[in-house]
This record gives C-alpha cells, sequence and structure tokens, in this order.
C-alpha cells in the first residue's frame, strides 16, 4: 500500500542530494520519501521489514534495500559507494506493547541500530546532514506540564527509554566527534499508510469501515498530542536541510506537535464523528504501563525552524479517513 499525495514546493535545496532513509517501509518514511522525490532528490530506502503485515510500498522512485541498521559495514559501504549527502534515521521497534513484552529485543533494535547508524556516518566523510528520530516519550512522564527541549529525559518504560537512549546517542556523536546530527521529538502520528492497527487512529478508522465498534485498550483518559503525518514529514527535511546549513542545529533537538492534544476517547469520538458512524467505542479499561499525559510544546521548531503545522487534527483526520477508504480492501 503506498502512501500518496501532492506537494508543490518549485525549487527545492534537495534537487540532486542523495539521501538514505532507514524504517523506509514505515508511516513517516513514506512521507518523507514521497516529498524528497518531489523534490528532486535520490532516495535509497533501508528497511529490514519489506514485505512484512506492517510495510507500506514506498513511493516510486526509492530505492529498497533490504537490511538491517545493526550491520554497520552495510551502511558504511552505501554511505560511501552511494555518496549519501544525508541521512534520515527512522527505523525503530516502534510498538509500546512489544517493547514491554520483549525490552532486550527493542533495546538492541533501536538502541544498537542507532549507534551503528552513527557510527557509518562517523567513518564517511562525505554525510553532511543527519537526523535522527527520537519521541516525546523520551521525556517520560511530566505530570502533564508541556514537554520542552530543556527538559530532562526521564524515560522509564522500555520502548520510551529505547527512544532517550537513541536520543542520547545522537547527542553524544554530535558533541564528542562533531557529526552534524539533530533530533526530531515528535508527537503521536498518524496519516495514511499505517498499517500498525494497535495504534488508536487506524485500529479505530479500520474498525469502522468494518463495522465493528472500536477498542480502546486503556480507560480513555490518556492524553496525547497528536500530529498529522505530512507536517513531521515537513519538520523533518526542514530540520535535516538546517543541520548541514547551520551550525546551531547541530546536536539540537526539536519538538514537533500541532497542539492537538486531547485524552484518547475523544479522538475515537471525532474520528467516529468524521465517518458518520453510530458506533460506540468498546472501553477495555485495561491497566497499560504508559505516560499517562503527554503534551508537547513545540515552540522551539516554531521560532528556529519557522515549522508551523499546516493541519488541524480534523483535517489531517479527514486525509487519513479518505486513505484508508481508498487503499484498505474492506469486504462488502
Ligand atoms: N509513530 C509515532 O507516533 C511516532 C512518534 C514519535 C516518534 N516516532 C519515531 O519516528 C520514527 C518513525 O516512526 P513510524 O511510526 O513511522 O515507524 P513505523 O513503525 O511505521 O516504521 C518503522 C520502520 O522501521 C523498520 N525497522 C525496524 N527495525 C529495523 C532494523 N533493525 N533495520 C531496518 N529497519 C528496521 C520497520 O520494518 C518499519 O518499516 C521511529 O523512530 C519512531 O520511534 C514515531
Amino acid at each position: 500500500m503506498a502512501v500518496g499525495g501532492e506537494f508543490n514546493r518549485g525549487l527545492s535545496p534537495w534537487s540532486g542530494r542523495s539521501v538514505l532513509v532507514t524504517g523506509a517501509a514505515g508511516l513517516l518514511a513514506g512521507w518523507v520519501e514521497l516529498e524528497l522525490l518531489e523534490s528532486g532528490a535520490t532516495v535509497l530506502g533501508l528497511d529490514n521489514a519489506w514485505d512484512g503485515p506492517r510495510a507500506t510500498i514506498p513511493p516510486e522512485g526509492v530505492e529498497r534495500i533490504d537490511g538491517d541498521i545493526r550491520n554497520t559495514p552495510l551502511l558504511r559501504d552505501l554511505l560511501a559507494d552511494r555518496r549519501v549527502d544525508t541521512v534520515i534515521h527512522l527505523a525503530a521497534q516502534t510498538l509500546v506493547g512489544p517493547a514491554i513484552e520483549d525490552p532486550v529485543g527493542t533495546f538492541s533494535n533501536n538502541i544498537e541500530g542507532s549507534w551503528s547508524v552513527l557510527e557509518a556516518c562517523r567513518a564517511t566523510s562525505g554525510v553532511r546532514r543527519i537526523v535522527v528520530a527520537s519521541s516525546d516519550k523520551a521525556y517520560g512522564d511530566a505530570s502533564g506540564r508541556p514537554y520542552r527541549e530543556d527538559m530532562p529525559l526521564r524515560a522509564h518504560h522500555p520502548y520510551d527509554m529505547s527512544k532517550a537512549a537513541t536520543d542520547m546517542l545522537a547527542q553524544t556523536y554530535s558533541v564528542t566527534y562533531g557529526l552534524p546530527v539533530a533530533i526530531t521529538r515528535c508527537g503521536n502520528l498518524y496519516g495514511g499508510g499505517d498499517l500498525n492497527w494497535s495504534r488508536i487512529i487506524p485500529g479505530t478508522i479500520r474498525s469502522v469501515l468494518l463495522g465493528e465498534a472500536p477498542e480502546i485498550r486503556s480507560d480513555g483518559t490518556f492524553v496525547r498530542d497528536y500530529l498529522y503525518v505530512r507536517d513531521a514529514a515537513a519538520g523533518v527535511l526542514m530540520l535535516a536541510d538546517a543541520v548541514g546549513e547551520r551550525a546551531e542545529f547541530t546536536g539540537a533537538a526539536l519538538n514537533f506537535a500541532a497542539g492537538g492534544r486531547m485524552p484518547v476517547i475523544d479522538i475515537v469520538r471525532r474520528i467516529l464523528k468524521l465517518m458518520n458512524s453510530n458506533l460506540e467505542p468498546v472501553v477495555l479499561g485495561l491497566p497499560l504501563k504508559e505516560i499517562q499525559d503527554q503534551r508537547v510544546s513545540a515552540a522551539r521548531a516554531r521560532r528556529l525552524l519557522g515549522w508551523r503545522p499546516r493541519y488541524s487534527v480534523d483535517a489531517g483526520l479527514r486525509e487519513t479517513i479518505a486513505w484508508y477508504r481508498t487503499h484498505l480492501k474492506v469486504p462488502a
């Protein structure tokens, strides 16, 4: 299933650049790749699960590379042989539940994987800009205060900790080795192409399309800051461009969020309303080991990068629902 859409940006600094995207079959990667291709970049996409059930088929033009981010020699060769200018490191085991069931697998994948990507970049002189995806979850529980970039990273749960470690590794490589690396800390992403049905937005949309009541695993009160994936993709690319041009971005971490924070029950009800559905959500009330309340301030990205979300939650949800209506094969 391919992502799709129109970006129209005219002359772009990305034209002619060779870009390696890790986690290239994932949600955010699909939209980053689309924007890069439309801007004239050459896109190499690395993933270790191109044929997996959750893989999004990349936009036409992405060169698919089968490989694991922990394979440092493979990365090193790729960066050198293909004269890679930019590395956008998005690959990760991103699901919270599987991380709790298999913390070591998630640590190995996300932490070792990240040092491997950074180490390959360190060994290759041609890489001029690197963006590493951390997460708002790296901050841990801030008792409902909005996350700001000067707050300490106090993650406790396994996935969250793996992102905090990724984040700190990126900072280490920038401070100690001078790598031109910047870090994104996005709120909860949603958008077309996400086939992770355990995530609340795709899971709810699919349930409604199937005529089934959507399930909420928690008690519905967990607050999340939702960000449409195309706004996130634009932020990633603005930051990647900036880190290659302006020294102050080296080692910088930036939050990205749309201010669309709300309890899980509310986002589910919004989707039901936008889909004209009378279904009632089933609230399971499971005791989840997750942060209760996440709010993200994107003031720094606005100030330093001039980034702005272009989509309200409703506008992003409308596009997302339309994507699933088009691409999901629902039995009649
Ligand atoms: N989805 C969100 O809400 C969110 C929020 C904040 C940050 N992030 C971060 O942004 C990045 C992208 O998130 P997403 O939701 O698009 O992810 P995703 O789960 O949709 O895709 C991740 C991709 O990485 C690949 N991958 C995993 N381990 C790999 C390995 N060892 N080698 C090669 N490929 C591997 C997977 O096969 C998958 O295609 C991740 O680093 C994630 O932690 C995501």
